[in-house]
């Protein structure tokens, strides 16, 4: 036997691609205000299949796309959906129900930089799931010269206090003696500051500039946000 399409109830359908509560839509659905496919229906519970059109007042409703935002976070955010104490990176956002996007990877309330945020939970977890290893980018300032072997030492891979496992290769460009850019596969509780830490240094500035393909927007100022390209979307 064919399968069937999945479907909606009406009203379920209605609260979900618009700011109308359920009872509201049922309100409007019984007050014969919503087409599906072109015919008025006054049953809440009639099912819509993928692809039906539903219109109001014959304005055609759209359910909303997954979105993608790049923002510069600036210290003192957290990287949060809510927090009793800072505010959180949601709080930067001018955009309808920011509470249902999340960061696809933290920073700490220090770290400055290069935060994505979406509502797709699938393409997240591609950035942030340890089997995927997709590379991060941190510009590290230091409290101390950088060690001759630093560099070697994470190309091999240090054990982080408390951590079983080694670190998996990192790449280390040395910019000055306290400033350097590293590359990370993984994402472990303070893991750029737990590797310094690991060499006897310690991270006084930490920036995220790129994840994967994606690099901060130079036009992007401290606070500031913009929508992912296509392009970048697809590169994860
Ligand atoms: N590593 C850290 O130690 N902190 C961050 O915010 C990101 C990576």
């Amino acid at each position: 036997m064919p399968k069937s399409a999945p479907t909606m109830r009406l009203d379920r359908y209605l609260a979900t691609v618009t700011d109308y509560s359920r009872s509201e839509a049922k309100r409007l659905i019984k007050a014969g205000e919503i087409a599906v496919a072109d015919r008025v229906t006054t049953d809440p519970g009639y099912p819509v299949a993928d692809g039906d059109d539903v219109s109001l007042q014959g304005h055609l409703l759209r359910p909303p796309g997954p979105r993608y935002f790049m923002l510069n976070k600036p210290p003192g955010y957290v990287c949060a959906a809510k927090d009793r104490r800072h505010l959180t990176v949601l709080d930067l956002l001018d955009e309808d129900n920011p509470e249902r996007l999340h960061a696809a990877g933290r920073l700490d309330i220090d770290t400055t930089g290069l935060v994505l945020l979406t509502d797709d939970g699938q393409w997240s977890h591609a950035i942030t799931s340890p089997q995927r290893q997709c590379w991060k980018r941190y510009r590290v300032g230091l409290a101390e010269d950088i060690n001759d072997k630093t560099v070697e030492h994470f190309a091999r891979g240090v054990f982080l206090k408390d951590d079983k496992a080694r670190t998996l290769p990192a790449e280390l460009e040395v910019l000055g003696p306290r400033e350097a850019l590293l590359s990370i596969q993984e994402g472990r509780y303070h893991q750029v500051k737990r590797m310094f830490a690991a060499e006897g240094n310690a991270v006084v500035t930490l920036h995220r500039e790129a994840i994967g393909a994606i690099e901060l927007d130079d036009d992007l100022d401290e606070g500031a946000y913009r929508p992912l390209t296509k392009e970048e979307i697809d590169s994860v």
